[in-house]
């Protein structure tokens, strides 16, 4: 049998439920790829995953789970039919979500229709930041809320993971960009384009914010609350935050306000990930990365992420 490490879990608890192990290799099935990861995203629904039965992801379905779903690497083993990569190919994607991609191993068997080739100007590690926040940045504003040029989106939240290519998302679609963050921050996401900064430890968004087109909020209820106040009827309100109880409230809201609410679950793309690998390409979309850490460190990173405070993306390498 051949084996591989990777970080699994065998309970939900804390960081120390995190397990570096040896685990078997996996071998890919029809339309599957077989991946050699090179690095691993990390994203905050990894540590709720972690913490308790998920009631969105397939963690609670079975234990051990090997946690975690950006990945960026080379294929290395092809299935039946996945005719769209070749050996040697560098890929990156955000596999199965919300079922179970095991991002955090040495290789994971993914379908191949969930990746796109990685864009050769930026790192492993760059490129796993993107799959799940990019996403999720790319359907809420396009999917979603059809944003188009020239229209107004307020991002709460602009300097994290699903904030920073949010920014520059709707800035290359030529929307007008506001958004808030921190006082530490406030140079961080002028530079990414945001047209408005609001410090939100110092300024309430509803002073400055009038009438826009979209919210796209990635904080939560006491973003939420307000946000309907600041956008123009017939607009829309889109939230991330599904676990908090913001759904009853943006629905409670909407029709007052009237307004659209939407809480999207981001699904995988390949198509997407490989829009974006062009963005990339010409230099229109770039990633932060906060830190990196190697595999068996995950627990560190894990804490970081929960900190709340994250700029841009967490990233683990895979030797
Ligand atoms: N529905 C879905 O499919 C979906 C997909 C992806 C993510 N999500 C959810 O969306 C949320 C955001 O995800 P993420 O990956 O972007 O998180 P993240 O990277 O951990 O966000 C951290 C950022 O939030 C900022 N922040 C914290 N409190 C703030 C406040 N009151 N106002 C403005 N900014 C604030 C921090 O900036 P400062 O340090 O400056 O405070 C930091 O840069 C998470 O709850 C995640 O679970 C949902």
């Amino acid at each position: 049998m051949a084996t591989m490490k990777a970080v699994q879990i065998h309970e939900f608890g804390d960081v120390d439920v995190l397990q570096y192990e040896e685990v078997e290799r996996p071998e890919p099935q029809a339309g599957e790829v077989l991946v050699r990861v090179r690095a691993a995203g990390i994203n905050l629904v990894d540590a709720l995953s972690r913490q308790f039965p998920h009631p969105v992801t397939t963690g609670p379905k079975g234990l051990p789970y090997i946690l975690g779903w950006d990945i960026s690497g080379e294929v290395v083993a092809l299935g039946a039919g996945a005719r769209q990569f070749a050996i040697g190919d560098e890929v990156y994607g955000m596999p199965r979500f919300p079922g179970e991609a095991k991002a955090y191993s040495q290789y994971t068997a993914v379908p191949a229709e969930d990746l796109a080739r990685k864009p050769q100007r930026i790192s492993y590690e760059e490129a796993a930041g993107v799959p799940l926040a990019g996403l999720t940045a790319w359907q809420s504003l396009f999917d979603v809320a059809h944003l188009q040029a020239g229209q107004s989106v307020f991002i709460s939240g602009g300097s994290g993971g699903v904030g920073h290519y949010a920014i520059q998302l709707a800035k290359w679609k030529g929307a007008q960009v506001l958004t808030t963050t921190s006082t530490r921050n406030v140079a961080f996401v002028r530079n990414l384009g945001a047209d408005v900064v609001i410090d939100y430890t110092r300024q309430d968004f509803r002073d400055t914010v009038k009438e826009v087109d979209v919210v796209l909020d990635t904080i939560g209820e006491d973003v939420l609350e307000h946000a309907f106040e600041v956008v123009r009827r017939g607009g829309i309100v889109v939230s991330l935050l599904g676990q908090k109880g913001v759904g009853a409230l943006g629905e409670q809201l909407a029709p007052r306000y009237g307004v659209t609410f939407s809480l999207p679950l981001v699904h995988p793309s390949g198509e997407q990930m490989a829009a974006m690998a062009s963005l990339f390409e010409a230099g229109q979309l770039k990633t932060h990365l906060e830190a990196v850490f190697p595999l068996r460190d995950v627990a560190q990173a894990h804490q970081l992420i929960e900190g709340g405070h994250v700029r841009g993306k967490v990233v683990l390498t895979v030797e």
